[in-house]
């Protein structure tokens, strides 16, 4: 079954306590948090502050996205917050390997996000040093956009990567995951789904959770 991380920027925030709620009663895996430094990708989220609240929120797992420019002056600070998962994006780390020692001397999993433009064998060196890669199925920094379709092929690339060296790495698929494509995600080879728009746009978000996690 694949592990469900709901993506709170698509949540009301009006209304977070009851959103939280919700997603503890549902059958979600792991909280996914996008922080956004309007830097990295043209908009601004949020940061360790809020993830501290989600954090006493939850007992599920946090997984926390950093798109953000040097992020490895914030390790700490988001390790401090609750982050159960880090990751950051291959794009924006001069020296990926020592950050990823960084997070995981912390006690965190450490993720590597690529983007739409980025190739799988960019992952090779790093791969057996990782918990996760987070393979974005859009351009970073938005809610609510389209998934695009080459994802699958990368997806199916980067799963032989790792089963051929026997690897533990998961591989979590992010943007534009919807009820109708989740089957062909999971099919190509992936292990979590991340769900904003879907999710929290719903009319019955639980039912919604239910119907991914059958897939
Ligand atoms: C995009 C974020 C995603 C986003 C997904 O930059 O990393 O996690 O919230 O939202 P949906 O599922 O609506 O595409
Ligand atoms: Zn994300």
């Amino acid at each position: 079954m694949p592990i469900i991380a709901p993506s709170l920027l698509a949540s009301n925030f009006l209304n977070l306590e009851a959103e939280c709620k919700m997603l503890n009663e549902s059958q979600a895996d792991w909280f996914h948090l996008d922080v956004m430094d309007g830097r990295f990708v043209p908009n601004i989220s949020f940061g360790p502050m809020l993830i501290e609240f989600f954090r006493k929120a939850t007992t599920k797992v946090c997984d926390v996205h950093l798109m953000i420019e040097e992020p490895e002056k914030y390790t700490e600070a988001f390790k401090k917050a609750g982050a159960d998962n880090l990751t950051v994006h291959i794009e924006a780390c001069r020296n990926l390997h020592r950050n990823i020692q960084q997070i995981k001397e912390l006690g965190m999993k450490a993720g590597v996000a690529i983007n739409p433009h980025t190739p799988v064998e960019s992952l090779k060196d790093i791969l057996a040093d990782i918990d996760q890669v987070c393979m974005m199925s859009v351009n970073p920094g938005f809610g609510g956009q389209s998934f695009i379709p080459y994802t699958l092929t990368k997806i199916k690339e980067l799963r032989k990567m790792i089963d051929e060296r026997s690897l533990n790495v998961k591989i979590e698929i992010d943007g534009g995951v919807t009820v109708a494509n989740a089957k062909s995600i999971i099919d190509a080879g992936a292990d979590v789904l991340v769900a904003g728009n879907t999710v929290f746009k719903a009319t019955d978000p639980i039912a919604t959770i239910a119907q991914l996690k059958a897939i």
